[in-house]
């Protein structure tokens, strides 16, 4: 959600900025804008995308040192160029990027007004800007004093850049909530939301901690706490190639992620099998062995695709962790009041790692004495930062909005985690060492299954005029049943629900006629029978059957309108194999309704507001 990026140091700004502000797009925005300094402040900013604000910038003829530039993704005003950052204080003085959300800025607007001051754009950034320009003007201050006043005031969430056209040599960072990261160079400093802009020029990193603030300058950069602490920065190097960031040669990440995905779930397996024991080896949770063993109950916290996988993670540890699992929305978890007692562990779930109210849970949870661990992917991040312990996903960065190998990768982790509780237990659950061994198989199983995309791109040619779509499955394939559900209402905005396939009987049965294709996950476990019951009640009605079978299924062909045959491995695994099929279809009609695959609209990478 919303990008930052800031550049000091001996090189022209502009262009590091838009190729920066370029990576950033991926996180989702409707705006885009810079400030430069050039003696003066200069200020451009556009509705749309990047590339429209490069055609309204033209040419420059002068080179800048520094300068900063934001994608926003709005939350109090409508996107237009108004509205998009920078925004500039009412005397010219400061220039201010900002992501996140300052909730008290209606009692601070009405305050400055009251001092005179007059408002152009409809945003709650504004008030921040204005805010410090106030302090600045009142107080005879330095623009870093300045803005820390400002931030002392402000209630909410914040990542910021700000300029100041008299001090003019320096970029002032903080944050709090909401991630920056500083990317260390000879001469020169780039500050990110993320490290995607980062990479091309350096590895050598800062993760700002919430709180804190950064003054960089040409010469030298100075992290200290809001409060004027000046702290000892933990300088990191980020494991993070440039082509990771590129489509290499396919048309939309998304498809070069999906079609990534033996690759990336082998890279969340790799070392995490005893190939001798066949034991489950988790380095990350060596410290928490014994709270892991005695552990009561698992609370998993999560948005979105990370909370089906969360979802699927309560079938995986009841199975073979054999321990008590409740699966929470992020969201709502942390606005209730629940009950953390002695031997909970709340796990959270996130591919970014910066999910606000994935993070806001965490926090909680911690306050309330729980072990807290991550399953996350981005490295460094919030929340893996936040955690007390926890396992990479290594799924490697995910660029395209609608989550994929993450999901895959998140899975195949907490497959893992279920194992690995469930030897420490020393419970022989049966199946369990089977499934983990299942585990190695399933990046050539997945490769097998990507050839089938021909045939998902003729099931997809059939049904992309589709206004509704059902998804149904049973046990391990209900969480998967929603999964293919989100991916195709989040790219292709046809409307589409996953349910549990027993559950189509009390409701969505209604919604079934000759116009409605259903989606069935459908291969050989212990409810195969029942299943083919459900499709049977919906074939009676006329619905149009998509069925994800196992290989060899001779029954279901003779029912289903269109059969994709995955190959057969252990029941609990079999939603890393099934969920492949459902990312191919809801990618193939997003294509072909002209859909803007990578970036759909509203939608941000990671919703770093709540
Ligand atoms: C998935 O396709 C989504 N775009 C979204 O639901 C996502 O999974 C959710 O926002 C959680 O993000 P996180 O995993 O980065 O915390
Ligand atoms: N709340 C700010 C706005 O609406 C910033 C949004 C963002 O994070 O992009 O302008």
């Amino acid at each position: 959600m919303c990008g930052i990026v800031g550049y000091i140091g001996y090189r022209d700004a502009y262009p590091i900025l838009i190729d920066g502000l370029k990576r950033l797009e991926y996180r989702g925005y409707d705006s885009a804008g810079v400030a430069l300094m050039n003696g003066q402040l200069e200020l451009f900013k556009k509705k749309g995308k990047v590339a429209d604000l490069e055609a309204h910038v033209g040419s420059r003829p002068h080179p800048v040192r520094i300068g900063m530039g934001h994608t926003r993704w709005a939350t109090h005003g409508e996107p237009n160029d108004i509205n998009a950052h920078p925004h500039v204080s009412a005397s010219g003085t400061f220039a201010l990027i900002h992501n996140g959300i300052i909730e008290n800025y209606a009692v601070l607007r009405q305050r400055l007004q009251n001092h005179g001051y007059s408002f152009q754009s409809d945003t709650d950034t504004e008030v921040l800007v204005q805010l410090i320009d106030f302090f600045y003007q009142e107080g005879q201050v330095t623009a870093e004093e300045a803005v820390r006043m400002a931030l002392s005031e402000v209630v909410g969430a914040y990542g910021i850049i700000v300029m100041c056209q008299d001090e003019p040599d320096q970029l002032i960072v903080a944050r709090k909530s909401s991630p920056i990261v500083i990317g260390l160079a000879e001469g020169e400093y780039i500050v990110a939301s993320d490290a995607t802009p980062i990479v091309a020029y350096t590895k050598d990193v800062i993760y700002l901690n919430d709180g804190e603030m950064a003054i960089l300058t040409t010469e030298e950069y100075t992290i200290k706490t809001i409060e004027n602490v000046i702290q000892q920065p933990l300088l990191q190097r980020i494991e993070l190639e440039l082509e990771e960031l590129e489509k290499g040669g396919y048309d939309h990440f998304m498809l070069k992620e999906i079609m990534e995905q033996p690759r990336s779930i082998a890279e969340s397996l790799r070392g995490r099998i005893n190939p001798e024991t066949g034991q489950v080896v988790l380095g990350g949770l060596v410290d928490v062995q014994e709270e892991l063993r005695a552990a009561n109950r698992i609370i998993f916290v999560a948005c979105g695709t990370s909370w089906h996988a969360g979802l699927l993670a309560e079938y995986l540890f009841e199975e073979f962790a054999r321990v008590p699992v409740e699966v929470e929305y992020a969201s709502e978890f942390r606005y209730r009041n629940p009950i953390i007692q002695k031997g909970d562990v709340v796990i959270a779930i996130s591919q970014s790692g910066e999910t606000a109210d994935t993070l806001a849970a965490v926090e909680m949870a911690k306050e309330r004495g729980a072990l807290v661990l991550g399953v996350v992917n981005g490295v460094g991040s919030s929340i893996a930062r936040a955690t007390h312990a926890g396992v990479y996903i290594h799924a490697g960065p995910e660029i395209g909005v609608a989550s994929t190998k993450a999901f895959t990768s998140q899975v195949t982790v907490l497959t893992l985690m279920a194992g690995y509780i469930g030897q420490l237990k020393g419970t022989l659950v049966p199946g369990m060492a089977e499934a983990i061994a299942a585990l190695q198989a399933v990046p050539d199983k997945v490769a097998q299954i990507l050839d089938s995309n021909a045939l998902l791109m003729d099931v997809s040619a059939r049904f992309k005029s589709a206004t509704n779509f059902l998804y149904l499955g049973r046990g391990y394939h209900f969480p998967v049943a929603l999964e293919g559900a989100l991916k195709l209402k989040e790219i292709s905005y046809i409307h589409a629900e996953g349910y549990p396939a027993a559950e189509m009987k009390h409701g969505p049965i209604a919604l079934i006629d000759e116009n409605m294709p259903v989606v069935f996950i459908a291969t050989r476990d212990e409810s195969y029978e029942k299943i083919v019951s459900n499709l049977q009640e919906v074939v009676t009605r006329e619905g149009r059957v998509i069925a994800i079978v196992s290989e060899g299924d001779t029954t279901i062909p003779e029912l289903a309108d269109y059969v994709i045959e995955v190959p057969q491995t252990h029941p609990a695994i079999m939603p890393l194999l099934t969920v492949i099929p459902l990312q191919l279809l809801s990618y193939h009609i997003a294509v072909m309704r002209d859909c803007n695959v990578d970036q759909p609209r509203n939608l941000a990478k990671s919703v770093t507001v709540e």
